[in-house]
């Protein structure tokens, strides 16, 4: 999928059946510090051969082994002597495949906690207490065990709950380990990959600088890199951890595009440049991109004409900066995992960038700006890129700071977007923040911010009458950004917001607060 010859070899790999969770195994195995990687189910015998895994896992899936259009994996892989542990679907693969019976299981389907019955508390099971709650999810059973294979455990629904062929290091748990409901979840994960594989516990963050220090190295050799800092979390890890690699050959380029937090860029100028001495470029593009929004109001059309115009600055400043031969881009794990389409330079087996990372908000870069990409973070999750921002020094100002998107306050101006409105909502939304970091909230939500609405409501302010636009304080918990529920913010919490917003930010004289969860809303307004 793309170039990993220079990275190491992952320690267990987890071939993906469609289970919503294969992400998770992932992250799972990556606690006990051996590092793993999710591939297709399609991926040959030999190939895992070749990589030479110290264990295989086979993930859970939505279909039925006995459908006609189920996946299904390469059969010669129960004959490499690798470690394999199948999960759910996975363990149904192994036993069909095996020449054992999976059936639906009649009036019997098991979802949610079951307490697991332990038969045999040796290997995969060392210490996992019977009666301790594993998260079951399946339709199916097994209904006959392969030649060679025994019970490990039952749940009073499921007579097959956990299976082995010992000789042959082949297990199966019809249960979810890598879930958060299943108590000895991760006992059982370490026992398959410390016990039952032999990995070691050796994917660290000091281990991971290491490396992708002396791969970025080796990979740029002289030439110049480029990196679009925007100021969050991952460009902000992927500059430290440039510069500690080829110091002075990278440039990264800050465009203001105006639509920033207050204070923001000049924080962002002073971290990098002045207190790291990291070469950031500012390009204060404020005018270019407010001009360009002047009158537009439908939000579709903002995003566009903010992308289109990241692009025209981007060219014109790498060109006037340049030359420069790579661009360094804060890709994480779970985007190359998404990603179908990736261009892969023939000559050097290096990715080339035909989409800028969506944060940018650029659509695609012009076919005669290909840089070639160097992105170290590609094999992280995102609270791994956080412990190693951590480690290399990053104040948790920036390592724990809630997502901003690309657009800035552009998106949250509904309507169009005009200075005095940023102004307005610049000082509204440093409040928001400032009281939620105040009352020890900052870190148990997502996110808390403020949305201005181009819309006017009469108050009254000493014996005024006012006629002002309202601000919407919006404050989610999430684990992801894909779903979320507002937060149950304090009376007195939200009371103090209100009164400071209304007193101190010009041009606002009402504050409300938004209780939708996501869905049917989204997090930001637009
Ligand atoms: P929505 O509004 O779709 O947002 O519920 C989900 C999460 O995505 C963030 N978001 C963006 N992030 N570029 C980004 O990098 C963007 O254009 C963008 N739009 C929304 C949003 O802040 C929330 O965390």
């Amino acid at each position: 999928m793309h170039n990993f010859q220079s990275d190491r070899s992952p320690a267990i790999i987890i071939l993906d059946f469609g289970s919503q969770y294969s992400e998770l195994i992932a992250r799972r195995i990556r606690e006990t510090e051996v590092y793993s990687l999710v591939m297709s189910h399609t991926t040959s015998a030999e190939k895992l051969r070749d990589l030479a895994p110290k264990g295989i896992i086979l993930s859970g899936g939505p279909k039925s082994v006995y459908e006609e259009a189920a996946p299904i994996c390469d059969a010669a892989i129960w004959r490499l002597g690798i470690p394999i542990l199948g999960v759910c679907y996975g363990m149904q693969l192994m036993v069909h495949q095996l020449g054992g019976l999976v059936e639906p299981a009649t009036g019997k389907a098991e979802y949610g906690k079951a307490p697991l019955q332990v038969d045999d508390p040796k290997e995969l099971l060392t210490n996992v207490a019977s009666g301790s709650t594993m998260w079951m999810s399946h339709g199916d059973s097994v209904k006959s065990l392969p030649e060679g294979f025994v019970r490990l455990a039952h749940t009073s629904n499921t007579s097959e709950a956990a299976i082995a062929a010992h000789s042959r290091r082949l297990y199966g748990v019809q249960f979810h380990p890598e879930v958060v409901h299943s108590t000895d979840g991760m006992l059982l994960i370490r026992n398959f990959v410390y016990h039952i594989c032999g990995c070691e516990p050796d994917w660290t963050t000091t281990a991971f600088i290491e490396e992708a220090i002396s791969n970025v190295r080796s990979q740029v050799g002289k030439k110049r890199v480029l990196l679009a800092l925007s100021g969050g979390v991952d460009s902000s890890t992927l500059a430290f951890l440039l510069h500690k690699a080829i110091g002075d050959q990278l440039t990264c380029m800050f465009i203001d595009q105006g639509f920033m937090r207050k204070g923001e860029p000049e924080f962002l100028m002073e971290f990098f440049d002045q207190k790291f001495h990291i070469n950031v470029q500012y390009i204060n593009a404020r005018e270019r991109f407010i001009s360009k929004l002047e009158k537009i109001t439908d939000p579709e059309q903002k995003r566009k004409i903010i992308g289109t115009e990241f692009i025209r600055v981007f060219e014109e400043e790498s060109a006037r900066l340049g030359p420069f031969d790579y661009l360094a881009q804060g890709t994480l794990y779970p985007d190359v995992i998404e990603s179908a389409a990736t261009n892969i330079d023939s000559k050097t087996g290096e990715r080339v960038a035909v989409k800028i990372k969506s944060h940018h908000n650029v659509g695609g870069l012009p076919k005669d700006l290909q840089f070639k990409l160097v992105e170290p973070l590609r094999r992280l999750f995102k609270d791994e890129v956080r412990k190693v921002g951590r480690s290399l020094g990053l104040p948790e100002e920036i390592v724990s700071r809630h997502p901003f998107p690309g657009p800035g306050l552009a998106i949250r101006i509904l309507g169009e977007v005009t200075n005095e409105k940023l102004n307005c909502l610049r000082d509204a939304d440093l409040i928001v923040r400032e009281e939620i970091k105040k009352g020890g909230l900052y870190h148990d939500v997502w996110q808390a911010f403020a949305v201005l609405l181009p819309v006017c409501s009469v108050g009254v302010m000493g014996d005024q009458r006012t006629y002002a636009w309202p601000i919407v304080v919006r404050c989610v918990s999430s684990e992801d950004g894909m779903t979320a529920d507002w937060s149950r913010l304090p009376n007195d919490l939200l009371e103090i917001i209100s009164n400071r917003i209304v007193n101190e930010v010009k041009g606002i004289n009402r504050v409300v607060f938004d209780i939708t969860s996501k869905p049917p809303g989204t997090i930001e307004w637009e």
